[in-house]
């Protein structure tokens, strides 16, 4: 694994003016989630949500300051019956900095606002379910996360080359509404033009498609997940592993999280690929192609999260949640339930915290979230149980009449986990691999008591929290139960001292930094190609 280099100057989060100074111009934004989901209510009406996540509150900084289009793929029934309807499947939305919302048919751009729109793919299901489930979250997932047991799995036979076939349709529909939302070629606008963002491992196909369509357009894609080292990817069959890379390098310009990601796409191009890379440049050069890599690592908006916080859903959790822990210390974890988060041995760890340093029993309490995650798939329904198996055993080998050791909650609450954040002594974020994980963040931006942060070397973020948080390796349950004790124990002076570098590092680079940074790289590097 690649140490981590400090970035080239500039890179991270360049001192560039935010998104309120970007020129006005045409951005197209592919994900397969959007910024807005359907359903059907009981009396047939559909009713509309704002999606969450991190990559939907970093990409909705474009509004209101560049016409957007959003294409993304109808998830369920509801969605794909709203696209139906959507004159042109287009839906009139309103994107702000927290999310965004179907807009009634009278609203539309209005004086000072540039118009958004969402286009819903109405991909056929079974098609979008092989993409989907078969390829993006059960293979390039697992290889970006080193997820596999290798004994066993993966096997790529006749299944899964009928699963890639769907994954190429799929991306295909993607480049198709993106070359058509485009309108029309604008000569001699390379990187000035249209810019096209294309986010993910769903879509690692869709750069290349684009730019064979319209290679007028100035593109980038961005990958939210780590990458794997070349050793694992090229698990992949080799022909699926030159189409991925090739796919990426299909954009002008390909953006990651952390600077481990971007050094290790170089050296799966170099390694996979035979593409010319030079890593001062940080450049690829392939096909007669030339793509910039770029290391952009998306923070919070601290202002924004901290008056979501202050609302009166949030401090009634605050207040609910104070008087159930009493005077014990909180140790806090917040997690979808997905396999890379390591929540298993989060909490093998605090079991064994409760063994080694018995003191602790009575005096600390542990709160942890794990919300529902792709439950489609046999693994995380499995992880699931697991979760809520070791759970128990704690709770069952510990509890006593007047201590709860524990508290697992399953379903989602966006404002209690808002002010779990609030009252936590202890932050556990251990995924044993992540892209950023933006919990780590989030949790010193609103804690009142200076947590102190337990994060997994392997996360994105430990490289810009090294210094406030007690990193540990995620696989080491002992020296992950050793943290805790140190988090526990620490004085008030050197939890005070952790807690306001942990509070910088994540508030630099939030997200209209983030977006303005890589729109920059991107006509950078349009402007660079051949007209
Ligand atoms: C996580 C990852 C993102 C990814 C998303 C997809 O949040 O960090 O990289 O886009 O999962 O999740 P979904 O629920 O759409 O499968």
């Amino acid at each position: 694994m690649t140490a981590d280099p400090a970035p080239a100057a500039g890179d991270r989060c360049p001192n560039l003016p935010s998104m309120s100074a970007e020129p006005a111009g045409r951005v197209l934004i592919a994900s397969n989630r959007g910024p807005v989901s359907f359903s059907l209510g009981d009396d047939g009406r559909l009713t509309s949500r704002r999606g969450g996540g991190g990559l939907v509150a970093g990409l909705s900084a474009v509004a209101g300051r560049a016409e957007v289009l959003w294409v993304c793929a109808a998830l369920n029934d509801a969605d794909r019956a709203a696209a139906r309807a959507a004159p042109g499947g287009r839906l009139d939305v309103s994107l702000s900095a927290d999310g965004a919302e179907a807009a009634g048919p009278e609203s539309g751009a209005g004086p000072g606002r540039a118009e958004s729109m969402v286009r819903m793919l109405d991909i056929p299901a079974p098609v979008f379910e092989r993409a989907y489930n078969g390829v993006a979250n059960s293979t390039l997932w697992f290889i970006h996360h080193l997820l596999y047991d290798t004994p066993n799995r993966p096997l790529f036979g006749l299944a899964f080359r009928r699963e890639w076939e769907s994954f190429r349709a799929y991306n295909a529909a993607f480049a198709d509404a993106l070359a058509e939302g485009a309108g029309p070629a604008v000569p001699g606008a390379a990187g000035t033009g249209t810019r096209a963002m294309v986010q993910d491992y769903h879509l690692t196909l869709t750069p290349r498609m684009l730019a064979d369509r319209r290679p007028d357009l100035a593109i980038a894609h961005f990958s939210h997940t780590p990458w794997a080292p070349p050793e694992y990817f090229a698990l992949l069959p080799d022909d699926v592993a030159g189409e991925v890379l090739e796919g990426i390098l299909g954009a002008d310009h390909a953006g990651f999280h952390a600077q481990r990601w971007a050094d290790a796409f170089l050296d799966c191009c170099e390694v996979v690929l035979g593409a010319q890379v030079d890593r001062v440049a940080r450049t690829v050069r392939h096909a007669g192609h030339t793509t910039t890599v770029g290391v952009h690592a998306l923070g919070v908006d601290a202002a924004q999260l901290r008056a979501r916080a202050a609302a009166d859903d949030v401090q009634a959790h605050v207040t609910a949640l104070d008087r159930a822990a009493g005077d014990r210390k909180l140790i806090v974890r917040i997690d979808r339930t997905e396999l890379s988060k390591n929540i298993v041995r989060g909490l093998a760890a605090y079991r064994e915290l409760l063994i080694t340093w018995p003191q602790w029993r009575g005096r600390v309490a542990h709160l942890a979230f794990a919300y529902p995650s792709r439950h489609d798939l046999p693994e995380y329904r499995e992880y699931t149980a697991s979760v809520q198996r070791i759970a128990r055993e704690i709770v069952d080998e510990f509890g006593t009449e007047d201590w709860v050791p524990l508290v697992l909650q399953v379903n989602d609450d966006y404002a209690r986990s808002l002010a779990a954040y609030q009252l936590a002594d202890v932050l556990l974020v251990n995924p044993v691999r992540d892209g950023m994980n933006l919990v780590a963040k989030e949790g010193p931006l609103l804690s009142e008591r200076d947590c102190a942060v337990v994060l997994s070397r392997e996360a994105g973020a430990a490289a810009e929290l090294a210094e406030g948080a007690l990193l540990v390796n995620p696989y080491d349950v002992s020296a992950t139960a050793q943290a805790l004790h140190e988090a526990l124990s620490m004085t008030e002076a050197e939890r005070r001292r952790r807690a306001t570098l942990l509070a910088r590092a994540s508030a630099s680079c939030p997200p209209d930094r983030w977006l303005a940074a890589q729109l920059s790289a991107l006509e950078t590097a349009a402007r660079r190609q051949p007209a």
